[in-house]
């Protein structure tokens, strides 16, 4: 699909077990908890306007998941089919991810990536994301 053909939506609720299937053939990303077909229908439908997918023939190849909490916007799950990357999926995902996130009055927005994974992290950098050495991320899992 030509990148001038691509259309971005938003995600429906019934799209999470294509999504969780698009994932879990993509290296590098991380799926944990809350990577379930219950719970990512939940996500869809609290951030309708902030989880986006861009499909070719109806079937999804991108896929981002964004949310605003009233103070900062997250960003999860950015992945491109690995047929499709750099052709400038990701990067259009992301920036309308970031725009709908900014309509909603997220003026800062954070985004976590995993340590084996320096191509995210790269991309992110090459798209003017800062890496924060100030920060530790702490995490409480109920689950666990
Ligand atoms: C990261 C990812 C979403 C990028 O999507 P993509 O469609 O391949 O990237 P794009 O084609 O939109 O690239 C946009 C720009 O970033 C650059 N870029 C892409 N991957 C890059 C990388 N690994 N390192 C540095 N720059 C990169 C491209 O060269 C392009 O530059 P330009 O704007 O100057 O032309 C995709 O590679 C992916 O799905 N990776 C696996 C899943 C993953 O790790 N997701 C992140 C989880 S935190």
């Amino acid at each position: 699909m030509p990148i001038e053909d691509y259309k971005i939506e938003r995600a429906q609720a019934e799209d999470a077990v294509a999504m969780l299937k698009l994932w879990q053939g993509i290296p590098g990303l991380g799926l944990g908890q809350g990577d379930d077909e219950e719970a990512l229908r939940i996500f869809i439908k609290r951030n309708p306007s902030t989880c986006l997918v861009i499909r070719d023939k109806g079937s999804l190849i991108g896929t981002v998941l964004a949310g605003f909490d009233g103070r900062r916007g997250y960003i999860y799950h950015l992945a491109v089919h690995q047929d499709y990357q750099g052709r400038g999926y990701g990067k259009a995902l992301l920036n309308r991810a970031m725009k709908e996130l900014q309509a909603l009055g997220a003026m800062k927005i954070h985004l976590f990536v995993l340590r084996d994974n320096p191509a995210a992290a790269a991309f992110y950098r090459q798209q003017g994301w800062q890496t924060r050495h100030d920060i530790q991320v702490f995490s409480w899992d109920a689950g666990r």
